[in-house]
């Protein structure tokens, strides 16, 4: 038996049209799955959708345009993963905004609603649209990506540390929620990983430098670096594993 085998099964992901999100995608349609993968522009998701088609030498990547700060948008991405892949056995929140940097104490309330919103709310509106099909089948896996950002505080990025955090406790509550329906959810909490998202932190080649003196495998983070996690967390062999946060971050976090 491949305990990492995910044949048949239907994986919806936000935020996967390239980063981490595109990388967990092509891993779970590489080991079987069928992946309906989702951000915002509609020309980025279909190249990634071809890309990883090409990839596996399958059609296993469907995409479904979907801005998760919107919830009839996650409506829609939940609705057209059944209709065009069938019931949902695996889902991947990803998609994660940081739209302000500066003290927590200074955040205009607009921004702070987009973040809380789409990084915390719009997971638990996704939790809530796939669980149904989990809870059919008597098991299922979600995934949600946090940070490291959650477990201390910053003045700079503190409220989407604050919202990391919050996703972790989100996780946890339907871990132990859905635990008994055998639905299972876990958080990956990334370090500093090379994507545009982060790449005001990382372009920098003295701040990067800085970065990984902390590192102890002494690089930073590529999105590739995902892509065996997500492919543990989706499938049997992590069986036995909900209402956890994942460090995945070259050792500059351990555990404490
Ligand atoms: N990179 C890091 O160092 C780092 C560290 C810790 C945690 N994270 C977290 O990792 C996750 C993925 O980030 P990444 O670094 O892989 O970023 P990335 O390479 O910039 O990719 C972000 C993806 O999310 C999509 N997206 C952005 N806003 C969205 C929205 N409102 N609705 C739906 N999709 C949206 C983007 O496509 P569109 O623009 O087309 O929507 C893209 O597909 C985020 O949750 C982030 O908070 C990143």
């Amino acid at each position: 038996m491949n305990l990492f085998d995910l044949s048949g099964k239907v994986a919806v992901l936000t935020g996967a049209s390239k980063g981490m999100g595109l990388e967990m995608a092509t891993a779970l349609a590489e080991h079987g799955a069928t992946v309906v993968i989702s951000a915002r522009k509609q020309d980025q998701l279909d190249a990634a959708a071809a890309g990883i088609n090409e990839a596996v030498g399958a059609d296993r990547a469907i995409p479904v345009a979907c801005n998760v700060g919107q919830k009839e948008q996650l409506e829609h991405l939940v609705a057209a993963t059944r209709d065009k892949a069938g019931p949902i056995d695996i889902v991947v929140g990803n998609a994660g905004v940081n739209p302000y940097y500066g003290p927590t104490s200074d955040i205009p309330d607009d921004a702070y609603e987009k973040t809380m919103q789409a990084n915390v709310q719009a997971n638990l509106w996704l939790a809530k649209l796939a669980v149904p099909d989990m809870i059919a089948k008597g098991a299922g896996s979600m995934m949600f990506t946090s940070s490291i950002g959650a477990f201390k505080p910053s003045v700079m990025l503190g409220t989407y540390g604050m919202s990391k955090l919050a996703l972790i406790g989100l996780v946890r509550n339907l871990a132990a929620e859905f635990g008994p329906n055998g639905v299972r959810f876990n958080a990956i909490c990334p370090g500093l990983v090379k994507t545009d998202f982060a790449r005001e932190l990382w372009d920098n080649p003295e701040v990067a430098d800085r970065i990984m003196k902390d590192i102890p495998l002494r690089r930073l983070g590529e999105p590739e670096d995902f892509r065996g996690l997500a492919v543990y967390l989706a499938s049997d062999a992590s069986r036995y594993m909900t209402g956890q946060a994942l460090t995945v971050c070259g050792g500059s976090n351990m555990w404490a």
